[in-house]
């Protein structure tokens, strides 16, 4: 038996995440019309389990939020690039933002057009470069001017003209986690806008280059507007100024970031996020790019553990789960928050705090800590929420372990659209010598 909460402490502790798509009928949990129950039984945890309808609506919320002025939606695939996945987004319509030539290669696998392609990376090596020349990409992103040299060359020795976007750093704190903070000037990416301005000056420099774009990227889970009203201004400012030079830009990209509730608190909707740039970006007259990932599929996932074992140490509670920070690393890193919630709800379960561990040798994994939760049994399943992006993505194989099934729900069907690794999956391209 685990320690309970005191009934003196006990605030209402148990709340369950829900949403359109994923909830609870009967006190069992639903992704869509598909009992996670049955799912799991069928394929085993840890399993993520995606609903195809929240991610469509996810899509077609932002479409219309900025249907009356000239934009297009890359889905940032790093996000979740389950080829499903990509696929779904794809037929609404959607671009791709690839982050390697891995994610261009998976891009391209789902049949989207090139041409709707963006290729971005702080780091692109020349074989990245020459891929998105070769299969013509909408643009490359570039960073630097040593990238901008670089592909200016690559480009000139395929006889092309590279389109390229310059990233630039706006130097604004997106008030998010350090490590997917991305526009400060003291992170790694894009150039100031002293530079970008000095090398869109210089083009003539670059024959094989046409300057096609402006693009930002100030972090992830981004939870205020502010930030980004204030990168659109700093960039518009550069970019008037690029237009003084005679340059006209097609694209002004203002990248992803825009933030999920983890836990049911508060974020400004995307609605509210299009009245307030809408007005910014009337201003330019160019295409305006989103590249959102979590926003499209976050919520639109869940990762389904088994309960495996509960114990004290010390003074506390640990619930061990057949799920560990290989299977999710988001908590280990970031300190993420993931609502757990129980599969089947009962009424009668204690209330306990306890930290949600996986079977890993590190005591870094974990997937929640001094959390509040239901109390539940060995091989009862729980559901880790909010699991759709920046989960199996970032999933490995650590302890030796075989990455789970991937299930896209898709009303009262689903698809296995990955299946769980065998061991032969492990040691597939191994030789002992
Ligand atoms: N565009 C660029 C250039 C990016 O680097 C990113 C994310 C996005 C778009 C999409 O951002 P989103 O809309 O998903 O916030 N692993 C971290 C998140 C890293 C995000 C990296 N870049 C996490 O689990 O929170």
């Amino acid at each position: 038996m685990l320690k309970q909460v005191q009934h003196d402490q006990k605030k209402k502790i148990m709340h369950y995440f829900e949403n359109e798509h994923i909830g609870y009928k009967n006190n069992q949990l639903y992704v869509e019309e598909i009992n996670v129950n049955e799912l799991a039984k069928e394929f085993e945890t840890p399993l993520y389990i995606y609903s195809k309808n929240h991610f469509i609506n996810q899509y077609k919320e932002f479409e219309n939020a900025f249907k009356n002025i000239n934009h297009k939606i890359f889905y940032a695939m790093k996000a979740n690039f389950n080829l499903s996945v990509i696929s779904t987004f794809v037929k609404l319509g959607s671009g791709v933002d690839a982050n390697s030539e891995g994610e261009l290669y998976r891009a391209l696998k789902t049949g989207v057009d090139p041409s709707k392609v963006i290729l971005t990376s702080v780091g692109k090596t020349k074989n990245e470069i020459k891929l998105g020349l070769e299969k013509n990409v909408l643009m490359i992103k570039a960073e630097s001017e040593e990238e901008i040299e670089l592909i200016n060359k690559i480009a000139g020795g395929m006889n092309k003209t590279a389109r390229v976007a310059i990233r630039v750093n706006p130097d604004v704190d997106a008030k998010t986690h350090p490590y997917i903070s991305t526009g400060l000037s003291s992170n790694k990416f894009g150039v100031d806008s002293k530079t970008a301005l000095s090398i869109y000056k210089r083009r003539k420099d670059f024959p094989h280059i046409q300057f096609t774009g402006i693009d930002m990227h100030i972090g992830s889970q981004i939870t205020s507007i502010d930030p980004f009203v204030e990168a659109v201004q700093k960039l518009s400012e550069l970019y008037f100024e690029i237009e003084k030079d005679g340059l006209k830009l097609k694209h002004f990209d203002v990248g992803g970031g825009m933030g999920v509730s983890y836990n049911s608190e508060k974020i400004f909707s995307i609605n509210e996020f299009a009245e307030r740039t809408i007005p910014l970006f009337k201003n330019l007259d160019c295409e305006i790019i989103f590249e959102p990932g979590r926003f499209l599929t976050a919520n639109g996932g869940i990762l389904v553990t088994e309960v495996l074992y509960n114990k004290i140490n010390g003074n506390k509670n640990f619930i061990v789960v057949d799920a560990a920070m290989n299977d999710l690393l988001r908590p280990s890193i970031y300190h993420a928050y993931h609502h757990i919630q129980p599969i089947q709800k009962f009424d009668d379960r204690n209330e306990i705090v306890a930290d949600v561990v996986g079977p890993i040798c590190e005591s870094g994994d974990y997937l929640a800590r001094d959390r509040e939760i239901s109390e539940s049994k060995s091989g009862e399943l729980l559901a880790v929420m909010s699991a759709g992006a920046y989960g199996m993505v970032m999933t490995s194989n650590y302890n030796a372990r075989r990455r789970g099934a991937e299930i896209l729900v898709d009303g009262n069907k689903y698809h296995v659209i990955r299946s769980r690794e065998t061991f032969d999956h492990l040691i597939w391209d191994e030789k002992i010598v």
